[in-house]
């Protein structure tokens, strides 16, 4: 039996590698659909038109009774369809679920040729990437599939966060992992009021420090997502993966929705996921470098002519590592553009 090394094994140093080729692609935006639902299903060709990704979820948000008719939903919709660039991936149920196992079974055989990445919720260490690598090598060898399918993990249990750096490495299949706020919310007792958003209660307040500058003292709504977010782009970093914000579910608050992602993006996340259409502009405008900060970029670059040294900017000091922070900029607008 082939084991998932097998795929990667005759790679030379310094040549491609196939499991970074699909990450090279955008994914600014992760768009979900249930394929249980007929007219989104229908709708899914014109939705691939404007998206980076486009994903049918079997899990969360889809009703148990309708777990059989999503998976086939998703067979059909694979099948049926082109999408081109645009990639496709699947969000299957949970490890610990009946559903689980069909899923891949099913989905590998029939259209593992059609998929690009498969995610899986709940992931909370290495063991589960571990079982999900051995059982997509047993099926692609079965489905004489030559592409290896990819995963990315949500990071949705407060044990998947503490293991979250042996979860990014725990094999060469994986693709990225996404900040699941509303699970692992539940799973820390946070206590939030909605997917992916803050808290008005949980603020900095100044000190009181008495007198007339207490008076309309300022408050500032902390980002209940900071850590995990940072966490897992680290983990991320170090192991050549790529990290993503998961979803912001008050679909009507467009301005929380473009603050959230857009702390994300500035942390170092490379997309987000979208729930409804009118959060795919948002996840394209927000995980798009600004064209003033690839004009600045760009000119910094170029003024530090071999990368090295010191020189002023319009009275800022750019060095050597500010030429590298300029290259993050620069050359993640290049590969949008190409
Ligand atoms: C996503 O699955 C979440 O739980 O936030
Ligand atoms: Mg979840």
């Amino acid at each position: 039996m082939r084991s998932p090394k097998d795929f990667f094994a005759p790679l030379a140093i310094g040549a491609p590698d196939p499991v970074r080729q699909i990450p090279a692609l955008p994914s600014r935006m992760i768009h979900f659909f249930d394929p249980s639902n007929e007219k989104m299903a229908a709708k899914a060709p014109e939705l691939a038109a404007k998206v980076d990704v486009l994903l049918g979820n079997l899990e969360d948000a889809v009703k148990a009774d309708r777990k059989e008719a999503a998976r086939a939903g998703l067979v059909r919709v694979a099948r049926d369809n082109d999408f081109g660039t645009t990639q496709l991936w699947t969000r299957v149920n949970s490890l610990d679920s009946p559903w689980v196992l069909d899923d891949l079974v099913t989905l590998v055989t029939e259209i593992g040729d059609k998929l690009d990445v498969i995610m899986v919720p709940k992931v909370e260490g290495a063991h589960d990437i571990h079982y999900v690598d051995r059982l997509l090598a047993q099926l692609e060898a079965r489905a004489g599939l030559t592409k290896p399918l990819l995963v990315h993990a949500i990071l949705e249990t407060a044990s998947g966060v503490a293991n979250v750096e042996e979860i990014a490495g725990a094999s060469p299949r994986m693709q990225g992992i996404s900040l699941g706020p509303a699970d692992l919310a539940a799973s820390r007792r946070m206590k939030t009021t909605r997917v992916g958003g803050g808290h008005p209660g949980y603020l900095v307040r100044t000190d009181p420090i008495g007198g007339e500058l207490t008076e309309g003292r300022t408050t500032y709504q902390q980002d209940l997502w900071h850590y995990t977010v940072a966490r897992m782009v680290d983990a991320c970093v170090l192991h050549g993966i790529l990290p993503y914000y998961g979803p912001f579910g008050d679909i009507r608050d467009v301005v929380a929705c473009e603050d959230q992602f857009r702390n994300a993006f500035l942390l170092g996340c490379v997309g987000a996921w979208s729930l409804h259409p009118v959060q795919i502009d948002i996840a394209r405008k927000v995980f798009s470098p600004a064209p003033g900060d690839v004009a600045w970029a760009r000119k910094v670059i170029a003024a530090m002519g071999d990368g090295t040294g010191a020189v002023l900017i319009d009275g800022k000091m750019q060095d050597d590592a500010s030429v590298k922070q300029c290259r993050v900029v620069a050359e993640l607008a290049d590969a949008l553009a190409a």
